[in-house]
């Protein structure tokens, strides 16, 4: 008898970003004249760049050729890429970060949801609340927790990120192993200092610990005294995994790129203590499960470091920060408290009141326009509602005119 892994029946029915779409695709079926806005996920709607379009089309005629053909690449992900990446993204920012520490991938949603099998069953896992809901939901399908009760997973340690303490996890008072941070915060738009980050190494450097931090949205950071990676803070190499990704940065929602930095000074245990690579057990993970991202791609992905990539890319980004600034221009003007919104893409939205799902069916049906409920990210976000600052100008002006009449 083939039996199913029973963790999976403690999750809820359905993916947020899916049951989400399920429920505007009804509406839309059932208001076929309605035009629906969309800032609810945080999907791209700008072309690629031309730098990146070059890119990729030159990678696709290497491939229309014998002669420049290739086959297979490295799983780790080609030279040309990880080398740009080691000296751009992270050796301008003081980070001594080795090409072979980077591992390019389809994506930092896959490589944050993956990470977690190189971990023991009973290892404590720290998850800020509210946060992006794949690093809990793929712990709770390996296994990693208790039954689900009262909005929570019994067995996690979860770190409330409320307006009290500025949507900044405390250090956990329980011990934890694994911890997960996410900053530019999705979805509260919040940032960390480098004094906060230490914070964090420190504990991990003491608690022999290990931090996965999702840097996603750090492209987006616009205030120069803001770490934009973990590894600007001295000892984080030793503790600390990082997930980037394209997607945000360049517009590659669709194409899918992105790299995962592990360290070759980073450690972790066997049941006597004994220190084991991490560098090396990913390497073996990823070279088993992962066949490399396609050259066209990483074509396109070296294309964003080039100097005209790295301008129309800006230029992308501050697009959507305008965005961002009228939606909170909007949502201040009409009284709401909002977070988040100056270094992210998403803005965080106090309800007043209302609960996250009432305030998102009451904007789809008056408005016609669609937010993620904040119950989605954590039991800390049953009061907010997040919107998303991608989509056209002309559709986030019509959505916040909207807006003002809806509320
Ligand atoms: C979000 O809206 O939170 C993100 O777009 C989801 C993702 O990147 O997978």
């Amino acid at each position: 008898m083939i039996r199913a892994n029973e963790n999976y029946s403690k999750l809820q029915a359905s993916y947020l970003f899916s049951d989400i779409a399920k429920r505007v695709n009804e509406y839309q079926k059932n208001h076929p004249d309605e035009k629906v806005i969309r800032l609810g996920i945080g999907d791209v709607t700008m072309a690629l760049a031309p730098a990146v379009i070059k890119g990729f089309h030159e990678g696709v005629d290497e491939m229309a050729n014998d002669a420049s053909f290739r086959g297979y690449g490295p799983e780790q992900g080609y030279a040309f890429l990880r080398e740009l990446i080691a000296d751009n993204d992270f050796k301008t920012r003081g980070a001594d970060i080795d090409p072979d520490e980077i591992f390019v991938s389809d994506g930092a949603k896959c490589d944050s949801a993956n990470f977690q099998e190189l971990f023991a069953k009973d290892v404590k896992v720290a998850i800020p609340d509210p946060v992006y809901p794949v690093y809990l939901d793929t712990n709770v399908m390996a296994g990693r927790t208790g039954r689900f009760e009262d909005g929570r997973y019994q067995g996690v340690v979860y770190m409330d990120c409320l307006k009290e303490n500025g949507f900044l996890p405390a250090l956990p008072k329980e011990d934890a192993d694994l911890i997960y941070l996410c900053f530019p915060n999705n979805p509260t738009g919040t940032t960390a200092t480098k004094e906060q980050l230490k914070t964090w190494v420190d504990y991990a450097r003491e608690k022999k610990a290990l931090i996965l931090f999702d840097a996603a949205y750090e492209s987006f950071i616009r205030d120069e005294t803001l770490p934009r990676t973990i590894y600007e803070i001295r000892g984080a190499k030793e503790v600390a995994v990082e997930f980037r990704s394209f997607s945000k940065t360049a517009g590659f929602t669709g194409t899918r790129c992105g790299f995962t930095v592990v360290p070759k000074e980073c450690m972790i245990y066997d049941a006597n203590g004994g220190k084991i690579s991490l560098h090396a057990m990913w390497n073996r993970r990823h070279t088993t499960k992962f066949n490399g991202v396609s050259y066209p791609v990483q074509k396109a992905a070296a294309a964003v470091y080039s100097t005209e990539g790295q301008a129309q890319i800006k230029e992308q980004i501050d697009y959507y920060l305008n965005n961002a600034a009228l939606i909170r221009n909007t949502v201040e003007s009409l009284g709401f408290e909002y977070y988040g919104g100056d270094n992210s893409p998403y803005i965080w939205i106090d309800g007043d009141g209302r609960d996250s799902w009432a305030f998102f069916d009451m904007l789809l049906n008056k408005a016609s326009l669609v937010c993620t409920p904040g119950a989605g990210f954590g039991k800390c976000g049953t009061d907010y509602i997040r919107i998303s600052a991608f989509n056209s100008l002309e559709n986030v002006t019509e959505a916040m005119d909207r807006l003002k009449t809806a509320v």
